[in-house]
């Protein structure tokens, strides 16, 4: 495994993988990985000749009063875990080499940043798609792989590369889950051992949303106030969002039919985390 940390030396690389005609398979991550990283290694490893991991805390999707500071790094435990799921480059770029003075270009998909997490995180999705965007060009990828754990995320790479002509293919992989069934994300470092408890209560609304679903329901509202109902128990827990959204567009419905996303943001404490589930309803 290689480390990568500029951009040129990433672009020679890149130049002599097409020369020998390898396929490019690209992740990109903003480090302190976990086992929800080492997924999408382990599935870019099985597809293309050459995996590159990118590791890049990308200052510019972090809103002003937001855990850019404080976001964990690792640079040493990422290497051995890239490794070991099947990495042969990690590229981790300097943010001066990724935005040097007086950049001024970035990338802005209409409509589908408006809700969710684009509606409480102004301008966190314009910062994502630049960034992706120019690792794309950079790296010059087959296939590109992403986390459901994101949805929203994955849906405006999508739109990102289909709009741009990039050619590039995106898979989006499962959410992978601790054995209590949190999702794996680099931010549960911040919480305390009683808010690591608190937590749980993501995936029990999801779990409850799922319950209800399957179980006849289908009027958006009462799954959302029975959601609702189950964080407010939790005097740690705070909801900024609950949402049960059409996959195809994310604006919200009133009665479920189709495929859905149930999805939500909270924040136990001063942590925000994200869940979701994606249903097939039928009528
Ligand atoms: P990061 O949070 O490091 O996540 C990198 C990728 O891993 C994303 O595609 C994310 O959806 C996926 N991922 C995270 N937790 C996961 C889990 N529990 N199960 C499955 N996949 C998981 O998302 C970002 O970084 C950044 O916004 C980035 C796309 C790198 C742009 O800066």
């Amino acid at each position: 495994m290689k480390v990568v940390d500029t951009i040129p030396r990433m672009s020679t690389l890149v130049k002599i993988f097409r020369k020998e005609g390898k396929s490019i398979s690209l992740v990109p991550t903003m480090g302190y990985l976990h086992e929800g990283h080492a997924s999408l290694i382990r599935a870019a490893r099985k597809h293309t000749d050459v995996v590159v991991v990118s590791i890049f805390v990308n200052p510019v999707q972090f809103g002003p009063k937001e855990d850019f500071e404080k976001y964990p790094r690792d640079m040493k435990r990422d290497e051995a875990l890239a490794t070991t799921a099947g990495a042969d480059i990690v590229f981790a770029p300097s943010a001066k080499d990724m935005y040097p003075d007086g950049y001024s270009t970035y990338v802005n998909v209409e409509r589908l940043t408006d809700v969710l997490c684009g509606a409480s995180r102004p301008g966190h999705f314009k910062g994502v798609a630049t960034v992706v965007a120019k690792l794309f060009e950079i790296v010059r990828p087959e296939i590109a792989y992403f986390g459901q754990k994101d949805a929203q995320q994955a849906m405006v790479i999508k739109k990102m590369a289909a709009d741009l002509n990039t050619g590039i293919e995106i898979k989006v992989l499962p959410i992978i889950r601790e054995s209590d069934g949190l999702a794996m994300s680099s931010r549960n470092i911040y919480l305390s051992e009683s808010e690591r408890k608190d937590a749980l209560v993501l995936h029990e609304a999801l779990k409850k949303a799922e319950a209800m679903i399957k179980s006849g329901e289908r009027e958006a509202k009462k799954i959302i106030r029975a959601m609702k109902e189950l964080i407010s128990a939790i005097p740690s827990a705070k909801a900024d969002y609950i949402s049960i959204v059409d996959i195809t567009n994310l604006k919200g419905i009133k009665v479920l039919s189709g495929e859905v996303l149930v999805a939500l943001a909270v924040f136990i404490g001063k942590t925000r985390l994200i869940d979701n589930i994606l249903m097939k309803v039928e009528k």
